[in-house]
């Protein structure tokens, strides 16, 4: 019955090499980072209001699959700033961890023990900047035994050129690196399940307009469409 997720190596007798671990809804946890106000201008990277989206989008993850969150925040009423507010309406009762000088979360007693506390052992995560809060904190899960997937749309830092060494860095250490829209897709596994089609669709036309206006075009043509002429000539 598992035929459809045995390689073809596999059912030629050989041993595969590699094995592909996606991420369960079931066993994730959300860690938001550093995502503060004061923060977003060193997401220098991307188009603000890119990069807006993305951590907005990434903030939201864990309301549209019920996943446990955590979230930190550094020096917070210094310059850094606090985490936006939407964040901390979506989730009143999260466990949001005012670090007063630990650079890397990990080093946070509080920090560390909400994670440990979540039970969980796949870590998605995303922070300002890329090269020191994402990736300090994600070297540590590794060490500490988790799996990372890390967020490479939703952390910001000064350059592109930065962006990717870090990235690097981390994929080095067996942290996958991974867009907004794997994310979506690998908990969701299929458009029937619930998050599926009827509740994500909304979430993508927001986050992800390529796929959303696609949507809206198919819906137009369905509900009111009618071919040009010449258009059925195009095979
Ligand atoms: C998550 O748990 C639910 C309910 O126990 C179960 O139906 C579902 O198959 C699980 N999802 C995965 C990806 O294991
Ligand atoms: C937060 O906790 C309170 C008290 O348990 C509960 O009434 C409320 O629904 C919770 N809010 C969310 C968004 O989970
Ligand atoms: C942690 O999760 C595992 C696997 O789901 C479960 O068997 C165990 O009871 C959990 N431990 C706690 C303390 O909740």
């Amino acid at each position: 019955m598992k035929l459809a997720s045995v390689s073809t190596l596999a059912l030629a007798g050989l041993a595969s090499a590699f094995t592909y671990e996606r991420l369960d809804k079931n066993n994730s946890l959300l860690l938001i980072v550093d995502m503060q106000d004061g923060l977003f201008s060193l997401a220098r990277d991307y188009d603000a209001i890119q990069y807006k989206n993305a951590m907005y989008a990434h903030a939201e993850l864990g309301q549209i699959f019920d996943l446990p969150v955590v979230m930190t925040t550094s020096a917070e009423t210094g310059p850094n700033g606090p985490l936006p507010n939407e964040f901390l309406e979506m989730y009143p009762n999260a466990t949001l961890v005012r670090r007063n000088g630990e650079v890397n979360a990990w080093d946070n007693p509080e920090f560390r023990d909400a994670v440990i506390a979540a039970n969980k052992t796949q870590i998605i995560m995303a922070g300002i900047v890329t090269d020191v809060c994402t990736t300090f904190l994600a070297l540590s899960l590794r060490e500490a035994g988790y799996s990372v997937w890390a967020n490479h749309e939703a952390s910001g830092t000064t350059s592109e050129y930065i962006r990717d060494m870090a990235n690097n860095r981390m994929r080095d250490a067996g942290v996958q690196v991974v867009s907004y829209f794997a994310i979506v897709c690998e908990l969701m596994r299929d458009w029937r399940n619930t998050p599926g089609s009827v509740e994500l669709l909304s979430v993508l036309d927001k986050y992800l307009p390529a796929y959303g206006f696609v949507m809206r075009g198919h819906r137009a043509a369905v509900e009111n469409g009618a071919l040009l002429p010449g258009e059925q000539n195009v095979p």
